[in-house]
């Protein structure tokens, strides 16, 4: 972890009853990097995002974003200081057009300059928003499609896409490729490696595959500690990860 750490979380500590879910975990992505998050069932993984995206309060530890504290910060507030993530489970509005959703993710990010526009310029300016993200991830030629009736491959691009109308700094995504057929899982693949121009990326993903190919630095959590962390080679090389996680997760 270095000074410049674009994200650092230091001794993030979560407890459920008696159940240590986070246990001291120290972890940071620099600018520019996919950093995976890997580990079995259960591990505490979805538990450390909703903890970074402050869905749940911390029992102890602080987390930065480019030098801003966002320890204590309300998750809309870490939204606005950078930080978006994607759900595990999908967060489309199913009943509006792809193109409606992205024109109101479009709107709920756009900055107080907008005070300053016409009605036109303005509705203009979120119009060419909603069209880059849409161009983004690929769903130009679906706009007038409702979303919930989209295929389950195209609604996670859309779930990436509203995540990306914050712009973040730092894009959370747990489990991009759940679910997902083999076709599915190379285009989300391609998407993310797309991403990496425009946002730092933590990603929390079960298909190795993806894993490998994608990640600069990969993290290995179990018991809710860091066993590990380091790049794609480090990591299949080290024993007791081997012999946790990638030795007992044959399916992947
Ligand atoms: N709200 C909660 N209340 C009590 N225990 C919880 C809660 N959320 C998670 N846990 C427990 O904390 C531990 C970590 O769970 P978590 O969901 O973070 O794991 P995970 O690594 O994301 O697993 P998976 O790969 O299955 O998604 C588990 O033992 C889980 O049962
Ligand atoms: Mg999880």
């Amino acid at each position: 972890m270095s000074a410049a750490s674009l994200f650092q979380a230091r001794g993030l500590v979560k407890r459920f009853g008696g159940l240590l879910a986070t246990d001291h975990v120290d972890l940071a992505v620099e600018k520019g990097e996919i950093h995976a998050l890997i580990g079995p069932n259960g591990a505490g993984k979805s538990t450390l995002v909703n903890l970074i995206s402050g869905l749940l309060p911390l029992d102890g530890g602080s987390l930065s974003l480019d030098g801003v504290e966002l320890t204590g910060l309300a998750p809309h507030q870490r939204v606005r200081a950078g930080l978006s993530r994607c759900f595990q489970v999908t967060s489309v509005f199913g009943h509006d057009t792809v193109l409606d959703n992205l024109l109101l993710a479009a709107q709920a990010h756009a900055g107080s300059s907008f005070r300053f526009l016409s009605r036109r310029s303005a509705e203009k300016e979120l119009m060419d928003t909603a069209l880059a993200l849409a161009e983004t991830v690929d769903l130009a030629g679906a706009l007038h499609r409702i979303a919930g009736t989209l295929p389950h491959g195209a609604q996670r691009k859309l779930d990436v896409a509203l995540a990306l109308a914050a712009r973040p700094r730092l894009l959370l995504l747990d489990e991009p490729m759940a679910g997902m057929g083999p076709e599915d899982s190379l285009q989300m693949v391609a998407l993310i490696e797309k991403l990496r121009a425009q946002t730092a990326i933590l990603l929390i993903e079960h298909d190795m595959d993806a894993v490998f190919q994608l990640a600069d630095r990969v993290s290995v959590l179990d018991y809710g500690r860091v066993l590990a962390s380091g790049d794609v080679d480090y990591i299949k090389g080290h024993p007791e990860v081997q012999a946790v996680y990638l030795g007992t997760d044959t399916e992947t």
